[in-house]
């Protein structure tokens, strides 16, 4: 079985159904409000554990009832949370999120706990992380925290996948990008990371050319591009009617991660991921989104 380690946020999302994403200093009327587990990080953990990984989950929460009920959540999942520290005294992580009629949303995250996580953390789990077949990372928690986690993985030649979302305002630095085996941005954090507005591929090649071993750049409906060392390629994605994107990039890179864990070549795995992805914009939320493995086959 693939073992995993997921490093992330875990987040209560807080999802208000709008016909349209409301322009600034504009108010809309939206449907009823949805409560639902999130995170990035704890999205991916669930991608995971849903298509067949053993994972081990290393985040934080703090001592409320959001962050119980998500712990709960996880663990109601088969993911091991030895290593998610309960912070006192501050909230846990928080997402309001709009989706608009065709399914793409706007987010605002309150860290809470997720902003307390740090290298003391990762190292806590460094036997853990070693020991897995694949680390996991996200940006919803502080650069120390998953720059720690990636160094134990690359020491102990395990595979590296970095999804970097949100990409920080001043970029990151080529000392992290450098312990990535495998970068999974959309174009526009590809963008943001590269300050270009080019091609996917030249996007994609320009961060091969920052020391990140592969580049997955996810497209969306329109698939997704793959960059190696020795060059380029696409994989298309399946037609679906999306009627909520949120964590349609979680989907992608937890079952990503999991096909690698399994021994796939990138490609093959690109492929399985973007079949999972297209799984969870069919259905409405982030961790409820998730596929099984029977619906996603194999990798
Ligand atoms: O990627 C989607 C996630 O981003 C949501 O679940 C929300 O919690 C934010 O972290």
């Amino acid at each position: 079985m693939a073992a995993l380690v997921v490093v992330g946020s875990s987040n209560t999302d807080m999802v208000v159904p709008v016909r349209r994403i409301p322009r600034v200093g504009e108010t809309v009327l939206g449907d009823d409000l949805v409560v639902a587990a999130g995170g990035k990080g704890a999205n991916q953990a669930v991608a995971a554990a849903r298509l067949g990984a053993r994972v081990i989950f290393v985040g934080a929460i703090g001592d409320d009832d959001l962050g119980s009920a998500r712990l709960a959540d996880l663990r109601s999942e088969g993911i091991d949370c030895a290593y998610v520290r309960t912070v006192t005294g501050v909230p846990s992580g928080v997402a309001l999120i709009m989706v608009d009629d065709d399914g793409q949303n706007s987010i605002a995250v309150s860290s809470g706990a997720n902003a307390h996580l740090s290298e003391e953390d990762a190292h806590a789990a460094a036997d853990a992380i070693r020991g897995a077949d694949v680390l996991l990372a996200q940006l919803e928690t502080p650069l120390p925290f998953v720059h720690a986690a990636l160094s134990h993985a690359r020491d102990a030649g395990r595979i590296t996948v970095l999804n970097p979302a949100p990409v920080p305002s001043d970029g990151l630095p080529g000392d992290l990008l450098a312990l990535v085996d495998v970068l999974t941005p959309n174009e526009g954090e590809a963008a943001a990371l590269t300050g270009d507005d080019g091609e996917p591929q030249d996007l994609a090649w320009a961060l091969i050319e920052r020391g990140v071993g592969a580049v997955v750049v996810t497209l969306g409906e329109r698939g997704a591009v793959i960059a190696t060392g020795d060059g380029m390629e696409t994989v298309a994605a399946e037609a679906v009617r999306a009627v909520d994107t949120t964590a349609a990039g979680d989907a992608f890179s937890g079952a990503l991660a999991v096909a690698l864990a399994e021994g796939s070549d990138l490609q093959r795995a690109a492929r399985f991921a973007s079949v999972a992805a297209a799984r969870s914009v069919t259905r409405r939320g982030a961790q409820p989104s998730m596929p099984r493995r029977e619906e996603v086959g194999g990798a």
